[in-house]
């Protein structure tokens, strides 16, 4: 087979690792993919917004099946677009992406098919202010669309809530849409599942570590390392997560007329009074993906045909016993300010049976390895237990080196 995966992040170096063991692959591409990706697929230099020129790669090299990373192309309908031309492709269409893209939607979804969230209020930007006024505290301030990570606000009082509103007027549109939300207490947890909009297999589940410093501290990321699975996710819990969210989630959207297929991110709020969805993702997570799927025995080539042929049902997933933990490596600044071009050291020693080192913002110059972004590397490990895979991840870490290279130190420490 030939393959297509879109992206070009940490999660993208995932996915193409994975895909690669499969022995049904014949040849591997990644747009626009990053110089890891380069050493197990050929990079395409086509932005994965540029849909376009994506399909038209897709004909010409006819790539029997593409696999979608982030969620910006399928907010664009790229699985609609390339199902209209006659192409496979693995994710949702742009209608069921909106569970992701539209905060509003998935919301409002939730509410009408009964799915344990935080109760909640949409209205105008404008109106909230005066709102707010009125709340009890903390309140959790959302704004509608996509706003890469700055789309939620935790205000503890009435300043930080105006504060919060002001932040989202100076996004963009005073006119938008905020979802006014009670604050939930409990432990977080990132919970995948693949489906076919019918069938719906439990994936496993991940911890994110959101913030930029150990315990938790400062701003948030787009996640700083993650272990997997959580281990506050039970089998019991798995299952009450499966029946109260998942199924009525995928019902619901059928109903609607959106039927979701591809992987669900479901993430989670553990509560006293059982799991609340904060948030539904279109994708895998990332940094989640770089802890979930190291853990995965099955050919997820296999698992990505049988959610396009609705064969999902014949398909049991297999876990290698033990845990994952991914640390990621960062820029200083990082979620704010950084400095790029920095070079990388050390990446060649890292190499252990059991840690892999996936790239995020890396460029390739000669032959030096530079940094190219916030999350620059993400590194994972496995182990018996989480002491094991910290051990280990940390020790793979040891060698790397780059000016003002950041990473938590507490990742997988429970
Ligand atoms: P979201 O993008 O909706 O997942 O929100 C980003 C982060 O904000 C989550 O990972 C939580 O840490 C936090 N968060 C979102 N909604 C709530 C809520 N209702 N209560 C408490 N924390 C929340
Ligand atoms: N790590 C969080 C996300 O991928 O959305």
């Amino acid at each position: 087979m030939k393959i297509l995966v879109i992206g070009g992040g940490g999660r993208e170096h995932a996915l193409v690792w994975k895909i690669a063991q499969s022995p049904r692959v014949r040849e591997l591409f990644c747009a626009p993919g990053n110089p890891g990706i380069a050493g197990l697929a050929t990079l395409v230099p086509i932005a994965p917004d540029h849909i376009e020129g994506l399909l038209l790669f897709a004909k010409g090299k006819k790539i029997d099946l593409t696999v979608v990373g982030p969620e910006y192309p399928l907010s664009l309908g790229i699985v609609d677009r390339f199902e209209e031309a006659g192409l496979r492709i693995f994710g949702p269409h742009c209608a069921a992406a909106e569970i992701e893209t539209s905060k509003v939607f998935s919301k409002l979804l939730m509410e009408k098919y009964k799915i344990p969230t935080a109760e909640a209020e949409v209205m105008a930007l404008d109106e909230a202010y005066q709102k707010v006024l009125t709340m009890k505290m903390p309140v959790v301030l959302k704004v509608e669309g996509l706003a890469a990570g700055k789309g939620v606000v935790i205000a503890r009082n009435k300043k930080e809530a105006i504060e919060g509103l002001d932040s989202f007027r100076l996004m963009g549109d005073a006119a938008c849409r905020v979802i006014l939300e009670k604050y939930l207490t409990g432990v977080e947890a990132s919970f995948f599942v693949v489906t076919d909009g019918k069938v719906a297999l439990a994936l496993s589940s991940a911890q994110d570590y959101k913030r930029i410093y150990d315990h938790d501290q400062g701003p948030n990321t787009g996640g700083m390392g993650a272990i997997s699975p959580s281990p506050c996710m039970t089998k019991s819990l798995e299952s009450e997560v499966m029946t109260k969210i998942v199924a009525p989630i995928l019902k619901g959207l059928e109903l609607e007329g959106r039927p979701y297929s591809g992987v669900l991110y479901v993430g989670l709020m553990l509560t006293s009074l059982g799991p609340y969805v904060l948030e539904f993702n279109a994708r895998w997570g990332d940094p989640e993906a770089q802890a979930v799927l190291p853990r995965l025995k099955n050919d997820w080539v296999d698992v990505m045909e049988a959610v396009l042929s609705h064969r999902l049902h014949k398909i049991q997933l297999h876990w290698k016993r033990g845990k994952s933990v991914c640390v990621v490596l960062a820029s200083k600044g990082y979620p704010g300010v950084y400095k790029k071009g920095e070079v990388i050291l050390g990446l060649d020693k890292t190499a252990s049976p059991h840690a892999m080192v996936f790239h995020a913002g890396v460029a390739r110059q000669g032959d030096r390895w530079m940094t190219d972004g916030g999350r620059v590397l993400g590194v994972t490990a496995l182990g018996r237990d989480f002491s094991e895979a910290r051990g280990r991840v940390y020790q793979a870490v040891d060698p790397i080196f780059f000016n003002g290279m950041y990473f938590r130190r507490d990742i997988g420490a429970l």
